[in-house]
């Protein structure tokens, strides 16, 4: 069975709990191997954009595009808690909005729904809660705030800015986040994060001390066309097996070798004469 978010908001480290485990999905053969290898939970991100689609950022998916893959993911893993991200402009407008956005990506199959920003999140966060829908934060390096941040860069570096991310992380814990991503700060700004809450932190370049680690599905299997960020750890080149595979397909069909007789069907024996 899956984990619910009442059950996730309670695994801190500091009380004995084992880390949290989240891997992205965005298809139905993704989320059927993640989902066997006994994650606590998939995310549906909008990094989708980045690593499924071929953009550049992750501002040009909309809900609907989410929510196609949030039905893939949800056909394939209907035991394990489903994450999907709300996109850029899905919760910046107005409180109903927001709510509206959210409950298509809930209709498609997700248990909670995620969202990027600090204080100035807290009354979509509030009225999410409202609506009984689960909410997980994303503080730090948030990629929707690429133009805003003047590309991707490592958050948190000054004493000020450092203290501006926990009380972020104190805002959205209040308003009722059960879980919060930390993305791309020093380790120790992850540890300062994780100490000042109660509810469960997830790490993506966050350090060792956060209640649990993320890492995008194509980074950790080697499938990504794009440079990795220093805290990817790949443990698989599934993609240069695939480039294998193909290759061998290709030269058995240019040499004849390829389909074999176990491969075709017999011929009915009404059509030998
Ligand atoms: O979209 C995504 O993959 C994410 C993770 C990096 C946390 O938000």
């Amino acid at each position: 069975m899956s984990l619910t978010a009442p059950q996730i908001r309670k695994r801190k480290r500091r009380h004995g709990s084992e880390p949290l485990v989240m891997v992205t999905a965005y298809d139905e053969p993704g989320a059927r191997y993640v989902a066997a290898a006994g994650v606590d939970f998939l995310l549906v991100g909008d990094s989708v954009a980045n690593v499924v689609l071929g953009q550049a950022d992750t501002l040009h998916v909309t809900v609907d595009e989410i929510a196609h893959h949030v039905r893939a993911v949800a056909a394939a893993a209907p035991d394990a808690h489903i994450v999907a991200d709300l996109p850029w402009m899905s919760y910046h407008v107005s409180e109903s909005d927001t709510v509206r956005n959210a409950a298509v990506l809930i209709r498609a199959g997700a248990h909670s729904v995620k969202l990027e920003g600090g204080a100035n999140r807290v009354a979509m966060v509030r009225a999410l809660i409202n609506a009984e829908i689960p909410v997980m934060g994303h503080i730090g390096l948030t990629p929707q705030s690429v133009l805003a941040m003047g590309g991707f860069k490592v958050q948190g570096k000054t004493k000020a800015a450092a203290e501006l991310l926990v009380a972020d992380a104190q805002s959205l814990q209040e308003a009722g986040v059960f879980c919060l991503v930390i993305e791309g700060v020093p380790s120790d700004v992850g540890r300062r994060v994780t100490e000042a809450l109660e509810i469960p932190t997830i790490g993506i370049g966050a350090g060792p001390d956060t209640d649990g680690q993320v890492l995008v599905f194509h980074d950790l299997l080697g499938l990504s066309g794009r440079p990795v960020a220093k805290f990817v750890r790949r443990y698989a080149d599934i993609g240069a097996q695939i480039t294998d595979a193909v290759s061998r397909f290709a030269a058995d069909v240019r040499s004849s070798n390829f389909p074999a007789e176990a491969e075709t069907y017999p011929t009915p024996s009404e059509l030998l004469d």
